[in-house]
């Protein structure tokens, strides 16, 4: 039988080694469903830590990654029955429209929704519908920073891109590179229904 060289006895222990050991194990499992870092400098987000591709050797790698910080509480308690209302429906020009966003019912107290704008003219303008107790709060869901899409994540205004974090209450920006709040979109109620006014 062929002999099994010093290098290759030193391979197969390190393989096994890998696998023995559960730390080893995750160190090595690439990020995501499979996801190689292909670039320096590449970002991901991974299980609500930050990762970064970097050089090691000759070979690209993801860092060991920094965890998401939180963003700071925004003020807004816990979940009630929403309380549907007409109010008052803004004076706007005749160049906006009114667009339908959601039934009152839908949206409930203190959690905010994202809702795709119908217009043809903007298929990729969307909103976030908040609702307060003192009423229905819409923000445009364009991030102030550089235009990414913001997100509601477990309650939380994200913008994914780079990490901007809003207050949902407010628009305010909490923490990440956005320095301006959110856009705020006139918005009323009818008849069960929550309407926006924004350019058609
Ligand atoms: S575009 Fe939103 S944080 Fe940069």
């Amino acid at each position: 039988m062929q002999q099994i060289s010093r290098r290759q006895v030193l391979k197969i222990l390190s393989v096994l080694i890998l696998f023995v050991n559960p730390l080893n194990a995750v160190a090595a499992t690439p990020i995501g469903p499979n996801l190689k870092c292909t670039h320096l400098g590449q970002t991901v987000i991974w299980r609500n830590k930050k990762y970064t591709c970097i050089k090691s050797g000759k070979k690209l790698v993801w860092n060991k990654g920094i965890s998401i910080p939180k963003p700071k509480a925004s003020g807004i308690n816990a979940t009630k029955t929403p309380v549907p209302s007409n109010t008052p429906r803004p004076i706007y020009s005749p160049e906006l429209e009114e667009y339908v966003v959601a039934k009152s019912l839908d949206v409930k107290l203190n959690q905010p929704m994202t809702v795709n704008n119908p217009s043809l003219n903007f298929p990729s303008r969307g909103y976030i519908v908040v609702r307060r107790e003192s009423g229905i709060i819409v923000f445009n869901n364009r991030c102030t920073h550089e235009g990414a899409e913001v997100e509601v994540s477990d309650g939380k205004l994200i913008c994914f891109r780079h990490l901007s974090y809003f207050d949902s209450a407010s628009g305010t920006p909490l923490s990440g590179p956005a320095l301006r709040n959110l856009a705020q979109v006139p918005v009323f109620e009818r008849d069960g229904t929550v309407f926006v006014i924004d350019a058609h």
